[in-house]
């Protein structure tokens, strides 16, 4: 009787264990999609590695007090001029300020839409206005492309092209 008792207690344990190993994994791998992307700030420069970008998740990243959005499009959303193009893939990369008054628009990554709470204003996931009463689409920082990094603060070759085209703005 007392064997099938230690038996038991041992089998609980060990089912226990891996039970919360399991968990301990699932909230490693929750933790490293939230967190942010690894970015270095110094001299007015932020640079961002975006090698480890997941489609459709907008990061948030800071750069001069400003929100700056990056979002790594999935093959499913239309391309834009505007688009960021490191490697294979497409960014769409924008100071986070609604182009009416100010607000900061949250995404919908269901819709890939960005939304602005404050009066209703929608765009696109590549900043296009889609809904006023925002006048423009959302602002293109300065940007450099580093390998697989982006420089923000650096006019680039793409950035120049774009800012010649009239696209930044
Ligand atoms: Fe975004 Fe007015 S500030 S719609």
């Amino acid at each position: 009787m007392a064997v099938k008792k230690e038996r038991r207690s041992f089998l609980g344990a060990a089912l226990g264990g891996f039970t919360a190993l399991g968990g301990v994994a699932a909230l490693g791998a929750m933790k490293r999609s939230w967190d942010p992307l690894p970015s270095v700030k110094a001299a007015g420069f932020t640079t961002i590695d975006l090698s480890g970008a997941q489609e459709n998740v907008l990061n948030v990243e800071k750069w001069r007090g400003k929100p700056i959005f990056v979002l790594k499009k999935s093959k499913d959303m239309k391309a834009n001029d505007r688009d960021v193009i490191i490697g294979e893939d497409r960014f769409h990369v924008s100071i986070g300020l609604c182009t009416h008054l100010g607000c900061i628009p949250a995404y919908v990554a269901d819709v890939h839409e960005f939304h602005c709470a404050c009066h209703g204003g929608q765009f696109d996931a590549s900043g296009e206005v889609l809904k006023s009463p925002p006048p423009s689409p959302l602002v293109v920082p300065p940007f450099k492309v580093d390998g697989t990094k982006l420089v923000l603060g650096e006019e680039g070759e793409e950035y120049k092209k774009m800012k010649t085209a009239g696209l930044v703005a």
